[in-house]
This record gives structure tokens, C-alpha cells and sequence, in this order.
């Protein structure tokens, strides 16, 4: 059996400086844009050229994945289209019992990497009724359920050489880098299916019931997923750019009489379908940033 993963973890600047310091001396790559692939979408980091790989494994202090099916885990340096960037393959979830400290540990690394712009996808069930399986959603704003319940990345100690007490929020998702996602797909002949909006993080790992789904649609939620809002958290507290792209894999359950079952093979299957799209939309905005 896999040894379950630290659920209870506090970090020093120590901790942080320790394993960007390892990766800095053994890599000469100084991106300005990292990358966090979401499930299914890791195949974003095999386009990189002139790759140099970490295995989460071998990075001192850094969390090691308890690989779920669409996750692997590895630090990918190279050029994406030409552009220096580092990719997480396989991110760290919270519904995989990591301390929510531990799932946001590799953006402080990122920071102390000399990045600038953070660049987050994930896969999302779709509550807006206007999307389709399919659709990318640009998002525009967050709504941090498990923060609403105590579980901010932030809640702390707090380490003023990344960011201030109180952080602001209202302007986490880069405006510039929203309105540029939209340019470049317009580009790729992809802004088709391009939309833009709110986020919802729910722990997970179960899905969401009907009536769940009902409130997030009442919050003004427009996808809901179990990622990427602790990373943009502590990525906006240290004061890195954040564009966060979901794929709507699938779409929520609202009726009663529905036979519809949201599970991981579809969200999968969707991802499958999409990736190329996003990998073409990610890579040729990186170059822009
Ligand atoms: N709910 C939560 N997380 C998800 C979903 C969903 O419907 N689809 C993909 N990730």
C-alpha cells in the first residue's frame, strides 16, 4: 500500500529555498512561466524541447504524488514553443489527503525560481447551462469553498518574504493574460469554444449531489473542480501573474430524473479529446506573455 501522504505540514522559507536552490543547481534554465498541468492535460509537458526532468521523488522536500490515473509526477524544465517555461505533470490534490500547504508547496519553488507568470489548468464539470462538454473556460474569478471552511493555504504564520497578511483577491485572475488567451485563440481558430468564468473548488473526492450543484449555480459559479484555487491562492500572495484555463469535461447533474452519472473515465475521455486544443491555445500564448 502506497504510505499515505502528509496530511500536517508547515514550511519554512528554509524548506522552499532548499529545493529551488537544488533545482537551480542543477538546471540552467531560468523560466519566467510555469505550468501546472491539470488531470489528462499532462501531455502539455511532453511538447517541451530540450527537457531537463525531475521526478517529484528525487526533489528534496518536495511532495511526491500518489499517482492517480491521468497524473504523473514530475518537474519538466524546457521550451515550449520556443519559451522557457517549467511544468508540474501531475499536480498535488487536497482530496488526496496532502495538507493543503503541501498541494501549493511547488508555487513558493516557482517563485523562488525567478517565475513570474503562472499559468494553471484543470479539468471542471460544467454548472453554467450554456456550455458544452468540451468548451474551455478562461477563468475570470474563484470561489474557495474549502477556504470558506478554513482550509486557505494562507491560514498561518505568515512569511512576509513572500506576500502580505491579507492579500488581495479581486484581481487574482491577470486581466491582460484573459484578454490574451482570447486573442491567441482567436488566432488558433479555437475561440469557438472558448468561454469565460467563475470556478468553484470543492474538496472532492466525491462529485457533487443535485442539490450541491444547485447552490453552486445560486453562487454564481459557472464550473466546479477540486484544484487549482490553493495554487492561485498562494501564487497571487507572492505576486505571480495567474491564468487559469478549465476544460469542461463534463456537466453536472441538476435534474432528479436524470440517468447521467459524472465519473472519472468521462472526465478523461474529454480530456483526450481536447488536449491537442489546449497544449495549441497554452503554447502559443506562452510565447505572448
Ligand atoms: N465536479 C468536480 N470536479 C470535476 C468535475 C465535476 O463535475 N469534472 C471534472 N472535475
Amino acid at each position: 500500500m502506497e504510505p499515505a501522504p502528509c496530511c500536517s505540514a508547515s514550511y519554512s522559507y528554509d524548506d522552499y529555498k532548499e529545493t529551488a536552490d537544488w533545482l537551480l543547481a542543477r538546471t540552467n534554465k531560468q523560466p519566467k512561466v510555469a505550468i501546472i498541468c491539470g488531470s489528462g492535460l499532462g501531455s502539455l509537458a511532453d511538447l517541451l524541447k530540450d527537457k531537463v526532468v525531475f521526478p517529484y521523488k528525487d526533489i528534496p522536500r518536495f511532495p511526491t504524488s500518489t499517482v492517480v490515473a491521468g497524473h504523473a509526477g514530475r518537474l519538466v524544465f524546457g521550451k515550449l514553443n520556443g519559451r522557457e517555461c517549467v511544468c508540474m505533470q501531475g499536480r498535488f490534490h487536497f482530496y488526496e489527503g496532502y495538507s493543503i500547504q503541501t498541494v501549493t508547496y511547488p508555487v513558493r519553488v516557482f517563485s523562488l525560481l525567478g517565475v513570474e507568470s503562472l499559468i494553471v489548468t484543470n479539468a471542471a464539470g460544467g454548472l453554467n447551462d450554456s456550455y458544452n462538454v468540451g468548451d474551455i473556460m478562461v477563468i475570470k474569478d474563484h470561489i474557495n469553498l474549502p477556504g470558506f471552511c478554513g482550509q486557505n493555504p494562507l491560514v498561518g504564520h505568515n512569511d512576509d518574504s513572500f506576500g502580505v497578511r491579507f492579500p488581495c483577491m479581486s484581481d487574482a485572475y491577470d486581466r491582460d493574460l484573459r484578454a490574451l488567451a482570447f486573442q491567441t485563440a482567436q488566432e488558433q481558430n479555437c475561440d469557438s469554444f472558448l468561454q469565460e468564468g467563475v470556478y468553484c473548488m470543492v474538496a472532492g473526492p466525491s462529485y457533487e449531489t443535485i442539490a450541491e450543484c444547485n447552490v453552486l449555480q445560486t453562487f454564481g459559479a459557472d464550473a466546479v473542480g477540486m484544484s487549482t484555487v490553493p495554487e492561485v491562492v498562494v501564487a497571487r500572495h507572492c505576486g505571480l501573474r495567474v491564468l487559469g484555463l478549465s476544460l469542461i469535461t463534463n456537466k453536472v447533474v441538476t435534474d432528479y430524473d436524470s440517468d447521467v452519472k459524472v465519473n472519472h473515465e468521462e472526465v478523461l475521455a474529454t480530456t483526450e479529446i481536447r488536449a491537442q486544443d489546449l497544449q495549441r491555445l497554452v503554447s502559443h500564448l506562452v510565447t505572448k506573455i
